[in-house]
């Protein structure tokens, strides 16, 4: 197994340190060469099902320019995301990639010819998601019929004929991408898909030769791993993606998975992908802001010291320092990185070249799984070429001059895509500061990765020649300019008529999130959208008595569901009274009525905030022939992928 192991880390930094000593990463730079594949870095973009494909598997012209994208930005290796093995249970979601019929071959070539020919190693995830199958047409194929989780679907058992059948599917579609031209490939045997399953007792509890002992539930692992290896030949490289603890009770803890490393290695393994958890701790495998960020790093230095082979870390490492130090200190040999390079594919040429705040950071939203949950394309919420590679930016074909008023995401989006075309641009906003609800939302304690995005927003617009002038109105009729991007974001509103008899205070959640420590008491929020939950969160934790009330039966549709597992248990921590399904009818005084199951009942409160909000009018007046665009909430709209969309729509029409 010696064989395996690339050149320490720490002699090749050493052998190097002349011409490295002033580069920030040092380490996560160094080159490195794995049986005859050489490797220019130590980043990895790690699988990521972002939704591309084509209803039938098939590749589609966007997501080969995704991935030729991110091989373009430097990373080491790419591993194209999850791929599915057979069409009898093995795909997870609606728009995957497959790798179940030849017919995939010619779309599969062309990712792998992008991504070689931008100088990555090209690698591939396959993986059955036996249990955990999100579209909803059956079968759900499992070791035992257990469900992942309370209330999911329960999977039918494998027969006996079915594993060998997913075996030799293994070996197919392995087959296929070697014609395809991968030079790697990894067994997706984590995150409590099908192999996962197989390895834990927790979820395996056949009574035959594949569940039971130690050896018994190693069998189809190492039989997919043997097949798998016997269609790859010597000169490409067999990964697997393992967990380094299940973090279920019950599950496989980082004790065991230390034994079933060498076990796998023993059966073929060249490289082992770090990773945690399933489905059930969602929260924890791909962590909102709201969390601090912990990473599943620790668990590669155990398992790489075990299975004596390269070891990839993964999991929120999302701080380059630390990226750096893990390679440096041999916990790992490469670092994956999944939501950061989706967010900035650029980003291992930025710290490469120690630029690391031109990175356009990653904020933890998850409104890319959110949109992959929904059935839909994954985009992301910090940039709006995320999901539309195939679109190239143009330069504009005669330059203008643009105002964009308003330096909320979307105004600042649009001034960096105008910019980028060409365009001399002007950002005008009316408080000291550029932000707008992003900087609004920075002061909640727990919205940890905004701060972040603000910093990447100032250098980025100073980078890209933007005039900012802050603390200062526009007025559309006074701007000299050829186009005015409207983007002021939306107005609170304080309810109208229901409130006027309200003798306490009524703010809007704009206002509110100014002035946190002087709204007191016992506060109604009105609104479980996320302005509303994450206000009830923030004034409980400083000490305020808190009401969230909703009309529907849950939380509104920005609450993403990794947000929600979160909020929900936050809130009920916090002793937030939250209500659904109840309507505000109005306040009179301090009391303020609401209707629940058709039964007014009467609360009293010392304030009260309301998250609606609705879009400010376009400012009458204007010079004639000035174009003017509306982007953002300004539109009535909400949210940040559509603030930063908008924007960038808005510079690619000037
Ligand atoms: C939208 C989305 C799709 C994902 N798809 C895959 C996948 O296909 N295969 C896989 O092993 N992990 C997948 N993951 C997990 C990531 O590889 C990674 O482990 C996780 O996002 C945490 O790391 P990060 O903070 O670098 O994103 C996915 C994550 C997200 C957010
Ligand atoms: S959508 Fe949000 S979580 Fe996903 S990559 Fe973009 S910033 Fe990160």
């Amino acid at each position: 197994m010696a064989l395996n192991m690339p050149t320490a880390p720490s002699e090749a930094a050493v052998l190097l340190s002349d011409d490295r000593s002033s580069l920030l990463f040092p380490a996560l730079g160094l080159p490195i060469s794995i049986r005859g594949v050489s490797f220019r870095n130590r980043i990895v973009q790690a699988p990521m099902c972002a939704m591309y494909a084509n209803a039938d598997g098939s590749a589609t012209r966007q997501n080969v320019e995704y991935y030729r994208t991110r091989a373009a930005g430097q990373a080491g290796l790419i591993i194209v995301e999850i791929t599915f093995t057979d069409d009898a249970g093995s795909r997870a979601f609606h728009a995957q990639l497959g790798a179940h019929d030849d017919r995939m071959i010619p779309g599969l070539t062309d990712i792998s010819e992008a991504v070689r020919a931008e100088g990555a190693v090209a690698g591939l995830q396959l993986g059955h998601c036996g249990a955990q199958r999100v579209v909803s047409e059956p079968p759900a194929l499992a070791p035992s019929a257990i469900a992942w989780a309370p209330g999911k679907r329960v999977p039918i058992e494998l027969t006996r004929e079915e594993i060998a059948r997913i075996v030799q599917d293994h070996s197919d579609a392995t087959r296929r991408a070697v014609q395809a031209g991968f030079q790697l490939l990894e067994l997706h045997a984590a995150h409590g898909y099908l192999v996962n399953t197989f390895l834990s007792p927790a979820t395996n509890q056949r009574t035959d030769e594949y569940g039971g002992s130690f050896e018994n539930r190693l069998r189809f692992p190492r039989e997919v791993i043997a097949a798998m290896r016997a269609e790859l030949g010597p000169k490409r490289l067999l990964c697997a993606r393992l967990n380094g603890d299940d973090l279920l009770p019950g599950g496989l803890t980082i004790a065991e998975y230390c034994k079933i490393a060498p076990a796998l290695v023993e059966a073929g393994l060249d490289l082992i992908h770090v990773s945690a958890g399933t489905y059930r701790v969602m929260e924890k495998r791909i962590p909102p802001m709201y969390l601090a960020g912990e990473t599943f790093a620790a668990y590669a230095g155990p398992i790489r010291r075990a299975a004596k082979v390269p070891t990839i870390a993964s999991g929120t490492i999302h701080d380059p320092a630390e990226a750096n130090r893990l390679i440096a200190d041999d916990e790992a040999d490469f670092v994956s990185l999944a939501r950061p390079l989706f967010a900035d594919p650029a980003l291992p040429n930025k710290l490469l070249q120690n630029r690391p705040g031109d990175v356009l950071p990653c904020i933890r939203c998850n409104t890319c799984l959110a949109r992959e949950q929904a059935g839909g394309r994954g985009y992301c919420a910090v940039n709006p070429k995320t999901g539309r590679e195939y679109e190239r930016v143009t330069p504009a074909s005669s330059v203008k001059t643009i105002a964009v008023i308003g330096a909320g995401p979307a105004g600042i989006q649009s001034a960096l895509s105008a910019s980028e075309r060409g365009h001399e641009v002007v950002l005008w906003e009316r408080e000291n500061r550029i932000g707008g609800q992003v900087r609004l939302a920075s002061a909640l304690p727990f919205k940890h990765t905004l701060p972040r995005l603000l910093d990447y927003y100032e250098t980025a617009l100073e980078r890209a020649g933007v005039v900012v002038r802050c603390g200062e109105s526009a007025r559309a009729d006074t701007i000299d300019a050829d186009v005015i991007v409207h983007a002021v974001g939306p107005t609170w509103d304080t309810l109208g008529a229901l409130t006027r008899e309200a003798e306490i205070p009524v703010v809007g959640a704009g206002d509110a999130l100014l002035h946190l420590d002087e709204i007191g008491g016992r506060i109604l929020i009105v609104g479980a959208g996320l302005a509303g939950a994450e206000l009830a969160w923030a004034l409980s934790l400083r000490g305020r008595q808190v009401f969230l009330m909703e009309r529907d039966s849950d939380f509104d549709e920005d609450v993403n569901l990794i947000a929600k597992l979160v909020l929900s248990r936050e809130l009920e921590k916090c002793g937030v009274h939250v209500h659904f399904s109840t309507q505000f009818m109005g306040a009179r005084g301090d009391m303020a009525t609401v209707l629940h199951d058709e039964i007014p009942r009467e609360l009293q409160v010392d304030a009260m905030i309301s998250t609606v909000r609705r879009p400010v009018p376009l400012q009458a007046g204007g010079r004639p022939g000035v174009l003017r665009l509306v982007v953002g909430e300004s539109r009535g709209t909400r949210g940040l992928l559509d603030a930063t969309y908008s924007g960038y729509r808005a510079a690619s029409a000037v």
